[in-house]
């Protein structure tokens, strides 16, 4: 297997098993014998060099960042969370999704966007825009520790974390944001913004076009073929904006 053809298969396996964990799954179901002895291939070695190194400049500031907040303390966000739920997905995506907080899932984890709302979330990408979440997009917050029971995070724990978010949107410099929900629209434009109202509306945030739209656990409790429409054309207009 060449590493252009294993990348995607690798990409589509971790999906899986993040739908058999959302399933409820606490091993991988298998019946054939797994062969351990393959050769292991280094990733990218088919890629070209100078597409290799924009990567790695992006996701170099991106640790870097990651660094600067440390085991951070900052905010009393701290005192009960498991994991800083940092973000994840490519770093050198042309799209970001900006949520607001882990949940219980994203806490145990580390991960953004693992449990319901992950699982929409990523029907939205995949099934609905027919993009890879892991290769064609990065998926963070605007608090990267659980606000405990899943309250909303206060208006100083946004402040706290908002420089991470920021030099985090600057290492990866995508063509386009998309804020998720009132508080994500909230604190990228500074001001409150009713979702309802402006979603599938554009905005500029430091240079890049930016996106509201309803929160995929909104959608999730509002199920319905108007909000369904709704996320469907702003995700339209967010492709469209990508193949520009
Ligand atoms: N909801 C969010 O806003 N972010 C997550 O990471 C998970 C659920």
């Amino acid at each position: 297997m060449t590493s252009s053809n294993r990348e995607p298969l690798l990409t589509e396996l971790k999906n899986y098993l993040i739908h058999l964990k959302d399933l409820g799954y606490t091993e991988v179901p298998c019946e054939t014998k797994l062969n351990l002895q393959q050769e292991a291939v280094a990733p990218y070695s088919q890629t070209p060099l100078s597409v290799n190194k924009m990567a790695a400049k992006n996701s170099k500031a991106l640790t870097a960042v990651q660094q600067e907040l440390g085991d951070c303390t900052r905010c009393k966000l701290s005192n009960e969370r498991k994991n800083i739920v940092f973000g994840s997905g490519n770093p050198h995506a042309d799209l970001v999704f900006v949520g607001e907080g882990p949940g219980a899932d994203e806490d145990e984890q580390g991960l953004p966007f693992i449990g319901r709302a992950g699982k929409k979330l990523t029907e939205i990408i995949e099934k609905g825009m027919g993009l890879n979440r892991e290769k064609d997009t990065y998926i963070c917050n605007i608090v990267k520790c659980r606000p405990p029971g899943n309250r909303d995070p206060e208006k100083e724990e946004i402040a706290t974390c908002n420089p991470f978010l920021i030099q985090q949107l600057k290492a990866i410099k995508p063509k386009v944001i998309v804020a998720l929900g009132k508080p994500a629209s909230s604190t990228l434009l500074g001001r409150t913004v009713p979702i309802v109202k402006e979603r599938g509306t554009w905005h500029e945030y430091e240079g890049i076009k930016l996106m509201l739209t309803l929160h995929p656990s909104y959608l999730i409790r509002f199920y319905t073929l108007e909000n369904r429409k709704a996320v469907h054309d702003d995700m339209k207009k967010v492709l469209k904006e990508l193949k520009k």
